[in-house]
């Protein structure tokens, strides 16, 4: 039995997790904006460290945090506002921040081993999501803060990256809960819904997740027409080097080398 805790858990990927993780005997506790055992609102950071006191009162040590909560937004990238612009990153990557500071820190101080999972997606990696260019930038925060993370907490700290592609969720409906920080809520058109009912279960990603998490994992990857995309953003990476910068030996400004514990 492990003790969880579940950010997003009202719906959606972190509700499949939370109840995967309840029928497998584990305690639970649930966070959301509300439908959740706690509310809480991850793009403020107050509020975070107060959910994981209350958290870790309630749980004693907790051996999993799964960070779902997420929000999109769709339009052409120059005509996002900045409500926009801030209203993805606030939550996307701030609250992965948030969430990461106020929980992390106490699993590192706990003896035993435990993992952060964080929500990244397909988007993390190399899949550009055409009319939604700030939730695909807060994506690949996610991961690359996660590359970062994981190199700076104790061994018994691990951290995974969940980057699915479409999942059948209520995401599309992200922007009818913005709060008056971000503009307040907006309509949002029917036909985004009907597109993502086509994705894969929210219950079987949460399986492939918790199977991630327990094979030590750091990325979890669910969707392979995404290996494609992948692919080409590597290519595009060798080809620049190949053309711009091959030399394979000159280190004379390498990272790995003035910061030592940096090296790969
Ligand atoms: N659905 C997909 O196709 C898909 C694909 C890749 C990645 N993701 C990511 O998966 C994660 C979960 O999304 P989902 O698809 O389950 O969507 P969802 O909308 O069904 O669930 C997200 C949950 O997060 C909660 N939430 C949103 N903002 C919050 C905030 N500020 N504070 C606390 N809770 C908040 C919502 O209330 C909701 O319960 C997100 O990070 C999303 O970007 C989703």
């Amino acid at each position: 039995m492990s003790n969880v805790v579940v950010t997003g858990a009202a719906s959606g990927i972190g509700l499949a997790v939370a109840e995967a993780c309840i029928a497998r005997g584990d305690r639970v506790i649930g966070i959301d904006l509300d439908g959740a055992e706690l509310r809480c609102d991850v793009s403020d950071p107050a509020q975070v460290e107060a959910a994981a006191v209350a958290a870790v009162d309630m749980l004693g040590t907790v051996d999993l945090v799964v960070h779902a909560a997420g929000v999109s937004i769709s339009g052409r990238a120059l005509k996002a506002t900045a409500d926009d612009v801030r209203f993805v990153i606030d939550v996307n990557v701030l609250g992965t921040m948030y969430v990461a500071h106020s929980f992390a820190g106490r699993m590192a101080a706990q003896s035993g081993e435990s993992c952060l999972a964080l929500v990244g997606s397909e988007h993390s990696i190399g899949v550009p999501h055409l009319f939604s260019a700030a939730y695909t930038a807060s994506k690949h925060a996610v991961l690359g803060y996660a590359d970062v993370l994981r190199r700076e907490l104790p061994e018994h700290v691990q951290v995974t990256v969940l980057c699915p592609g479409l999942v059948a969720t209520d995401l599309w409906r992200s922007q009818e809960r913005r709060g008056p920080l971000h503009g307040g809520p907006r309509e949002v058109a029917s036909d985004a819904g009907a597109l993502m009912a086509q994705g894969m279960p929210a219950d079987e990603v949460a399986e492939r997740l918790l199977a991630g998490v327990a094979a030590g994992e750091f990325l979890v990857v669910t969707h392979g027409h995404a290996r494609a995309f992948a692919d080409e953003r590597y290519r595009l990476i060798a080809d620049a080097f190949d053309r711009q910068a091959p030399a394979v030996d000159d280190d004379r400004y390498a990272l790995g080398r003035l910061v030592p514990p940096l090296a790969p």
